[in-house]
């Protein structure tokens, strides 16, 4: 059991949502549900493109040879779909890049969502393959984007949730720093809005674990 941090924000261990995922981490372990877990970390800055192999394997109707398999995109694949599996929490760190998710969280979507490993296709549609477990999805944006004071469109969190659960993951709650670029004053006030919404958010989940 462990707690995988996906980072996807080019700013590193420097960005906004860093920090807000270490909060989350720090209340999983500290008085959360996940205490003394080890945490897993994957930068997915340093993933590259899904290359021509994978974009082939995962169009034909059988898996390919194996020594394709233990090249390139397939195999990149093949061990971030493992640190999936091993999981019992996953932590995604993710800025707003253009109304959406950075090309490094959709280049570590593309490697994990996969036909015959992490999703089957069925006359009703995809179904996913992973055991549901709690997703925390720590967002930074320079503007708003939820509620009234929402500037802009959000194709980041419903996409992320229909993508997540095309593989199983159902159970994901978001935690937004909102307005970085509003200077430093509206930064703070965004900031503990995110650490109240935490709060609530780590309570329910350590008051549903007792009851369970
Ligand atoms: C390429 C790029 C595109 C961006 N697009 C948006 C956007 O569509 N909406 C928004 O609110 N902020 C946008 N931003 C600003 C970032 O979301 C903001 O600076 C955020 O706080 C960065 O988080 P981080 O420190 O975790 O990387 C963009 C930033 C970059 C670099």
């Amino acid at each position: 059991m462990s707690i995988l941090r996906i980072r996807c924000s080019p700013r590193g261990l420097d960005s906004e949502s860093y920090r807000l995922s270490q909060q989350i981490i720090d209340r999983l372990t500290q008085t959360g549900p996940a205490g003394g877990l080890d945490i897993v970390e994957f930068d997915a800055t340093t993933l590259t493109h899904a290359d021509g192999d994978y974009a082939t394997a995962l169009a034909a109707p059988d898996e390919p040879a194996a020594d394709v398999m233990d090249n390139g995109s397939l195999h990149a694949s093949g061990g971030l779909i493992r640190m999936l599996d091993e999981a019992s929490h996953i932590v995604l760190t993710t800025p707003m890049h253009n109304f959406t998710v950075p090309s490094a969280l959709k280049a570590w979507l593309d490697h994990v969502v996969r036909v015959r490993h992490t999703f089957h296709i069925t006359p009703q549609g995809k179904v996913g393959l992973l055991a549901n477990r709690p997703v925390y999805v720590a967002i930074s944006s320079g503007g708003t984007f939820s509620g009234e004071e929402a500037r802009q469109p959000d194709f980041l969190t419903p996409y992320l949730r229909h993508v997540l659960a095309t593989i199983g993951l159902k159970q994901v709650t978001f935690v937004a720093v909102e307005g970085t670029a509003r200077g430093p004053e509206w930064l703070t006030l965004a900031r503990a809005r995110a650490e109240a919404a935490l709060a609530g958010i780590c309570y329910a989940a350590t008051a549903q674990e007792l009851a369970a």
